[in-house]
């Protein structure tokens, strides 16, 4: 497939973020910190342009406020060459806003205020079924839940398989997505729905067995940071090691990860190839700083790929 109809459903939000946040404050305690700025971001928006920059025609459903920030949202998506047409300016509630406090390895923690995102429900999904064909959808969890189910029904009625990034960390009933395409959380996500922290290869390795259990899914796949990523496809589990980079910021990490793997298993690619290609892709990510200013094209992907040796079709 040359260039696959993708449809993401889920956040937009602005990113406030902060560098040098290096230690987690109590109450009342107030960390000093170095430079800040703001950055296009939101799960499903970062999905939505990464999906692009790998090389996929790209709809987004979502909803901002009516307000400046969710103006620069939708830019963001235009410039990319995003179809923004399901993207409701809602002059109801704020655009979100995350607040991302970033430590010197390049992690973070962050607060997310949901706004227009909490509103996102299944017409707005209906109509951009409705209004287009397309050959997977891509969502996470920064929507209302009844959303994200009703989202894999109707995407399964129209037979169209469905990625779910499993962020941010919920405790979900899996039961009404059974038969997702691929379920992929990270390792806080993980813990949170399955109560098994996949700190070792053994642990990571039993929860997606449960996670599989639950949602039987085509494969789980866990984001285990550093670490690369652990392949279920029922029968084998196998740690898929990701590349070596210095960690700048790892906003957005996770969703480049997750769209750059959906585009490559559309464009045909083996999972494990497809696996290698999105750590590539992440990786560069998580070598820059903010989210969607971070997210590389797919010729920059296969570059990074030949300086390791591997190249790509
Ligand atoms: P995010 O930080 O965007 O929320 P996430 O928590 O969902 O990301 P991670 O497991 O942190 O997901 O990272 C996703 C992918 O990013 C990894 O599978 C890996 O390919 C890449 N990655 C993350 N951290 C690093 C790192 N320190 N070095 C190299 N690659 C990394
Ligand atoms: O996954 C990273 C994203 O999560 C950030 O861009 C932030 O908006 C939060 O939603």
């Amino acid at each position: 497939m040359d260039r696959p109809n993708i449809l993401v459903v889920g956040s937009m939000n602005m990113d406030l973020y902060v560098e040098g946040a290096n230690w987690i404050p109590k109450y009342g305690e107030s960390v000093p910190c170095g430079h800040y700025g703001y950055a296009t971001g939101g799960k499903g928006s970062n999905q939505a342009i990464a999906a692009s920059k790998q090389g996929a025609n790209v709809t987004m459903v979502g909803r901002v406020g009516a307000d400046e920030y969710g103006r620069a949202l939708q830019e963001a998506l235009r410039k990319e060459g995003i179809c923004a047409d399901y993207v409701t300016a809602d002059p109801d509630h704020q655009t979100g806003l995350a607040l991302m406090l970033l430590n010197e390895d390049g992690r973070y923690v962050s607060y997310c205020a949901m706004g227009g995102n909490d509103y996102i429900g299944e017409e707005d999904v209906k109509r951009a079924l409705e209004g287009g064909s397309f050959d997977m959808v891509v969502m996470q969890l920064e929507m209302p839940l009844e959303t994200v189910y009703r989202t894999y029904e109707l995407a399964r009625e129209k037979g169209i398989p469905v990625f779910l990034d499993a962020g941010p960390a919920k405790s979900i009933p899996l039961e009404r997505l059974k038969g997702l395409y691929i379920l992929s959380p990270n390792e806080a996500e993980t813990a949170a729905m399955t109560g098994i922290y996949p700190d070792t290869e053994e642990h990571a390795r039993q929860a997606a067995q449960w996670l599989y259990e639950q949602a039987e899914p085509q494969y789980v796949i866990l984001k285990l940071g550093s670490r690369g990523a652990l392949l279920y496809d029922g029968k084998t589990a196998e740690v898929i090691p990701c590349f070596r980079v210095k960690a700048v910021d790892s906003t957005a990490a996770g969703d480049t990860f997750g769209a750059a793997l959906a585009i490559r298993l559309c464009k045909g690619d083996e999972i494990h190839d497809a696996i290698r290609f999105a750590h590539a892709a992440a990786g560069i990510c998580v070598s820059r700083l903010g989210a969607q200013v971070s997210i590389p094209r797919e010729e920059e992907v296969f570059e990074f790929l030949k300086k390791e040796g591997i190249t790509v079709e």
